[in-house]
């Protein structure tokens, strides 16, 4: 028997479909769906916040912001939430992000799996450039942020899928596919969660 709330990292590549999916998977399973990426974009529209030209230039830069600011702003919206099942999306995203998290919150988690979203770069781009054309107002929905995005991924993202992959944890699901055909393998991802 555990009291801690359960968690999911939810990981994969600048428009792999990890928001997307997330939302299939709180409609379906109940989770609260927390996005490291809006919760620093939230932070840095907040007036006043003494964070927020920092946190736009990792943005822009495609670079990882410390994690400090993030998972302060993960455990608060957790707290705030008072859900006990969470899928955060887009954390750990490198070394410090991983390092920091064991810190702060290893002991009051249950880490049940990682759900890794593998989809090819250039699919990857096209969305984001698609989701940049069709409005989303992101200022790194652009070619020049994006190739940064994609650097940071390979060589600061994927060593800590590979860590959590050597204690068997990550479940890899194909995601050059519909969000509908996506999402049946993600559900078997969940088979054992009960559902909503
Ligand atoms: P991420 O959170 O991984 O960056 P998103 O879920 O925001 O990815 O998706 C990026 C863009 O691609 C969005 O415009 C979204 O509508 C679109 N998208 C997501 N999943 C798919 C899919 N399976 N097929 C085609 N387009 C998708
Ligand atoms: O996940 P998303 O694409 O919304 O992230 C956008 C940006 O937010 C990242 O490219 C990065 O600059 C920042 N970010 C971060 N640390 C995280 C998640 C996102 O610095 N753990
Ligand atoms: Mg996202």
């Amino acid at each position: 028997m555990t009291s801690k709330p359960g968690i999911v990292f939810v990981l994969g590549a600048p428009g792999s479909g990890k928001g997307t999916q997330c939302e299939k998977i709180v409609d379906k399973f109940g989770f609260v769906h927390l996005s490291a990426g809006d919760l620093l974009r939230e932070e840095r529209n907040t007036p006043g916040s003494q964070y927020g030209a920092l946190i736009e230039g990792h943005i822009t830069g495609g670079t990882i912001v410390p994690v400090e600011i993030t998972c302060s702003l993960l455990e608060k919206a957790m707290i705030k939430s008072g859900s006990s099942k969470f899928l955060i999306d887009g954390f750990p995203r490198n070394q410090n992000n991983l390092d920091g998290w064991n810190s702060q919150m290893g002991a009051k988690v249950n880490l049940l799996f990682v759900l890794f979203f593998e989809c090819p770069q250039e699919v990857c781009t096209d969305r984001c450039l698609q989701r940049g054309a069709a409005g989303s107002g992101r200022s790194d929905d652009n070619p020049e942020s994006l190739a940064k995005r994609f650097d940071t991924y390979i060589n600061a993202t994927m060593p800590i899928v590979d860590h959590y992959r050597a204690q068997d944890l990550v479940r890899t699901v194909l995601a050059n596919r519909s969000p509908d055909e996506v999402f049946v393998d993600v559900c078997e991802a969940f088979d054992g969660i009960k559902e909503a």
